[in-house]
């Protein structure tokens, strides 16, 4: 497995691959690898030839008052758990080399309606950044698919659009939310907890598995539901920043006739924002 800072030596590598006829996969990440991410990877691997995973803290993405400094940096045992996931190429470039002109660039993929609530509303300009470097990497990379976790439901909505809308030729596959035995998503963030925090956590899936089964048996008022949600984050110890029962494809609020429903949680534990989802149908 090798690992490549420059633009420039990427493509001329995977030139060479694709003239061999191999596909290639994409898979995106921040770095601070865990379960989640290497279940990408190993989606990736049995779907593609050749697989790329970049690995960069894109600062576009991150809003003034955020971890963007402090976000763990840990590239030795990435590269440890990729190249045993069977990766093959690590991109990992430095902010000079996918802004040139830093963040005064001009150029900026948006698509509204779909990040505008939930996240977007709590991250202004977040959205934009994802899917303003996740354009970027795919016309960096060239990819024939790109995986992506649900974990980040809001996320893997917005990117979907966007190769809708702009035709991009990556087919995106979804990968299902890896957990801790106590329900926990992980996430690069859990390492911010203390110990304390840590054993609050997991009232977040909770809250989701419950409200799921309140749905299951028959409850409609989504409204009275969403408060109820967000009131047991409170009383386990969490700041509910939203808890949004949405329509699984619109992500706008749920109404009676919806089917697919999707269950959209965001919470702070101290600084740290935990988010989680869980969709269920009826
Ligand atoms: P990052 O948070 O590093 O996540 C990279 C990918 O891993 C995303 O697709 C995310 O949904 C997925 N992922 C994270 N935790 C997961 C879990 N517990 N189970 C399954 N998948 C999980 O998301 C980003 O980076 C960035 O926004 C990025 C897309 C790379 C653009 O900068």
């Amino acid at each position: 497995m090798r690992t490549i800072h420059s633009l420039k030596e990427l493509r001329t590598i995977l030139r060479g691959y694709r003239r061999q006829g191999k596909t290639i996969g994409l898979v995106p990440t921040m770095g601070n690898l865990h379960e989640g991410h290497i279940s990408l990877v190993r989606k990736a691997v049995e779907s593609a030839d050749i697989v790329v995973t970049s690995i960069f803290v894109n600062p576009m993405q991150f809003g003034a008052n955020e971890d963007l400094a402090t976000y763990p940096r840990t590239l030795a045992e990435d590269q440890e758990q990729l190249e045993a996931a069977g990766n093959t190429l690590v991109f990992a470039p430095s902010a000079e080399e996918i802004y040139p002109e830093g963040l005064a660039q001009q150029t900026r993929v948006v698509v509204p309606e779909v990040s505008d609530g939930h996240c977007g509303a709590s991250r202004p300009g977040h959205f934009e950044g994802v899917a303003t470097v996740v354009t970027m990497l795919f016309n960096m990379v060239q990819p024939d698919l790109a995986v992506f976790g649900e974990k980040d439901y809001q996320q893997l909505a917005v990117i979907r659009k966007m190769v809708r809308d702009l035709m991009v030729p990556v087919e995106i596959l979804g990968a299902p939310t890896v957990r801790e035995e106590d329900g926990l998503a992980k996430s690069s963030r859990n390492g911010y907890l203390n110990e304390q925090e840590r054993a609050i956590a997991p009232a977040v899936y909770r809250t989701l598995t419950t409200t799921a089964e309140k749905l299951a048996n028959g409850h409609t008022d989504f409204r009275a539901l969403e408060k109820e949600a967000e009131q047991a984050l409170s009383e386990a110890g969490l700041r509910p920043d939203y808890f949004n029962i949405v329509n699984s494809l619109t992500l706008k609020p749920a109404t009676d006739g919806d089917r697919d429903l999707t269950l959209l949680v965001a919470a702070f534990l101290g600084t740290t924002r935990l988010i989680d989802n869980l969709s269920v149908s009826r």
